[in-house]
């Protein structure tokens, strides 16, 4: 009996040295530096635009609840760029570069991510679809394009650079998101540099925007 107990104590000593095998996604998140420039626990922290600037990079609390999981691990292994601009920077372009990770971490920090929700967002309201109004909305009404890159005519790229690129943000981003972001923007971004839409928008519109913006993803190719 006692052989293999020293062995199996002796196995999970060597693990827990590697900090691989058997770490769970919070673990690599917090050993990979990720900590550094992401906060993960909830309600959001920032409460003036100092606060907001001292950020290396945005807050992941409600990962699980903005993002598409196939999306997010796909690009843990593999970012680009989201913003045009480096972040909390207006001049600067992104410099890309994030932090890539590999093998069995990916899936891991990918679990542990889609694991942070905020109950803010209820889920199953917003239905991506091809929608006139929203597209209204969008790029004429309250110029969100003025702000946000979308793939426009023929797929053409066009739009502002100062906020996070919409190209494909129904491949990136849950819809139901989108929405409760319109809806309560302090839950997510206290400290913000978009403008609040409450009280603009009626929330009637403010679905047909997300749901507009909901359904941008890339056109399949015809065989
Ligand atoms: C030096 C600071 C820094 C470190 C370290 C870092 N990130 Fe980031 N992260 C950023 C910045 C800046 C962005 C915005 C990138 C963009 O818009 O292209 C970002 C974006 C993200 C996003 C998308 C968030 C969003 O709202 O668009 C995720 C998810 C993410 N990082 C996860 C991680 C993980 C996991 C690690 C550890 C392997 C990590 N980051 C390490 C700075 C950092
Ligand atoms: C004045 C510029 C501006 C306008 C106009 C604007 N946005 Fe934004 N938007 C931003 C910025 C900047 C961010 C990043 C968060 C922040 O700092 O507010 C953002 C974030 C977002 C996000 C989250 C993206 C992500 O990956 O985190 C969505 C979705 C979004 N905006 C949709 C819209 C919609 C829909 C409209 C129009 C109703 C709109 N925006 C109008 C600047 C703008």
């Amino acid at each position: 009996m006692r052989p293999i107990v020293t062995t199996i104590l002796g196995a999970a000593l060597l693990f827990g040295a590697s900090g691989a095998a058997g770490a769970t996604g919070g673990e690599v998140f917090e050993a990979k530096g990720c900590g550094e420039c992401h906060y993960t626990q909830g309600p959001a922290r920032e409460k003036t635009i100092a606060d907001q600037l001292a950020k290396k990079g945005p807050e992941l609390w409600y990962a699980g609840s903005k993002f598409q999981k196939a999306w997010l691990s796909a690009w843990l292994a593999d970012p680009k760029p989201i913003r045009p601009m480096a972040f909390n920077d207006l001049t600067t372009v992104n410099p890309g570069g994030h932090p890539k990770l590999s093998g069995g971490d990916v899936a891991a920090v990918t679990g542990f991510l889609m694991g942070l929700t905020s109950d803010a967002v209820k889920s199953g309201k917003v239905k991506p679809k091809k929608n006139p109004k929203g597209r209204q909305i969008f790029i004429k009404k309250m110029p969100c394009s003025g702000c946000h890159q979308y793939a426009g005519r023929k797929g053409k790229i066009a739009g502002g650079r100062s906020g996070p690129s919409l190209v494909n943000a129904g491949v990136r981003l849950n819809p139901d998101w989108i929405l409760a972001y319109l809806q309560q923007p302090k839950v997510f971004k206290p400290v913000k540099m978009m403008p609040v839409f409450v009280g603009l928008l009626s929330d009637k519109d403010m679905l047909n925007v997300a749901r507009y913006v909901a359904n941008f993803k890339p056109k399949k190719k015809r065989k």
